[in-house]
């Protein structure tokens, strides 16, 4: 079996912050209103310049650097989003060209805001199977652009900004279960179904271009769905939620993650939780919230980290790692599978 350990952890977010206070004066709402209800102070929202390929980027540089692993040493990237550039090329080819990755494949994956833990998942397995041996996962949006700024029931929730890792084989580490799950015949409760590049001149895009959602029916989904996965997670590796060094979930509303934690049974130190200053950044944030406890010292060596998402599909789940930082890479051993440099552009 090879293990592998989180070698390095980056994120970004546009400069530009609209505050509650900002949103008062665009829609009818208030700043008790929204951080009583969801937790959120504020957000982060691209320039216009920006798009999800160049917050990945930047992300994806930090996570590198950190790593003090070259882009050349990379095998694959993966990029969780559900607001590319465009359909194609993916998100991780662009990122793959601007770090000048040259032997890397590259690919994106869309599971709205599980596509971080489903991309890690899918980064875990290449690792434990041989077949690469340095993986760059990405979580990034920049959902401001599918927001309706005019909805106050979903536009006061999401934000930009994107959070990436290196994932390296190691010795030690790695993880312990995870559990993947889906429920297409619940799309209607939370979509956004138009294809997004169809904009007039004042930026406004069709209305099935926005995200749509049924609220109150996806809160108390996601308390359950989460508390399920997790459940499951952990008997697999028997273990009980006490066990858990630290859990980071995603990020879509605080009174969401207390809801699990609660059900968990979970000390209020064991969540991390920062949605206060992003709001809901999709697939970024998990990586985003993983970097910043790293930066926190909350991830020692031997943790269990515990990540859980839901979104749009349905799709929900959870995973279990053991963080390791400081395993040796094994020898190389790249029979069978080696991804092979990829300037797939479609
Ligand atoms: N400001 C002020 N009032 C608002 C508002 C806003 N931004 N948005 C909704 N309201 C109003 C509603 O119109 C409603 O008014 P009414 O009682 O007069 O009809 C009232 O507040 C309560 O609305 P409700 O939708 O029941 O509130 P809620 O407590 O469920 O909170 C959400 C709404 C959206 C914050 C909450 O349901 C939620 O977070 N759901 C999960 C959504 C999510 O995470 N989606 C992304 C998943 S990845």
């Amino acid at each position: 079996m090879i293990h592998c350990r989180v070698a390095g952890l980056g994120r970004y977010v546009p400069e530009h912050i609209l505050t509650n206070a900002d949103l008062e004066r665009m829609v009818e709402t208030s700043d008790q209103w929204i951080i009583d209800r969801t937790g959120i102070e504020e957000r982060h929202i691209a320039a216009p310049g920006e798009t999800t390929s160049t917050l990945a980027l930047a992300a994806a540089r930090v996570a590198l650097e950190r790593a003090a692993i070259d882009a050349a040493e990379l095998d694959l990237i993966i990029a969780a989003t559900t607001t590319p550039d465009g359909l194609f090329p993916s998100v991780a080819s662009l990122v793959q060209d601007g770090l000048g990755a040259s032997r890397a494949g590259a690919f994106d994956v869309n599971a709205a805001c599980m596509g971080f833990v489903s991309a890690l998942a899918t980064g875990t397995q290449f690792i434990g199977a041989g077949s690469a041996r340095r993986i760059l996962v990405i979580g990034a949006e920049v959902l401001s652009r599918i927001v309706n700024w005019q909805d106050r029931g979903t536009c006061v929730l999401f934000g930009d900004g994107a959070g990436a890792l290196v994932l390296e084989a190691a010795e030690f580490g790695g993880p312990l279960g995870f559990v993947l799950r889906s429920d297409g015949a619940r799309r209607d409760q939370l979509f956004a179904s138009g294809l997004c590049g169809a904009r007039d001149a004042e930026g406004n895009g069709p209305l099935d271009c926005y995200i749509q959602m049924d609220g109150p029916a996806i809160f108390k989904f996601a308390v359950q769905a989460m508390t399920e996965a997790l459940r499951e997670t952990l008997s697999g590796a028997r273990l009980g939620p006490d066990e858990i060094d630290l859990l980071v979930p995603h990020q879509a509303n605080l009174r969401i993650i207390q809801g699990v934690a609660k059900a968990l049974g979970l000390r209020p130190e064991q969540a991390m939780v920062n949605i206060q200053k992003y709001g809901n950044t999709s697939s970024a944030s998990i990586p985003m919230a993983l970097c910043e406890a790293a930066e926190q010292g909350r991830l020692r060596e031997g943790a269990r980290v515990a990540l859980c998402g839901f979104g749009g599909g349905l799709a929900w789940g959870a995973m279990l790692l053991e963080w390791s930082t400081s395993g040796i890479p094994p020898a190389a051993s790249t029979s069978g599978g080696r991804m092979t440099a990829s300037r797939a552009g479609g």
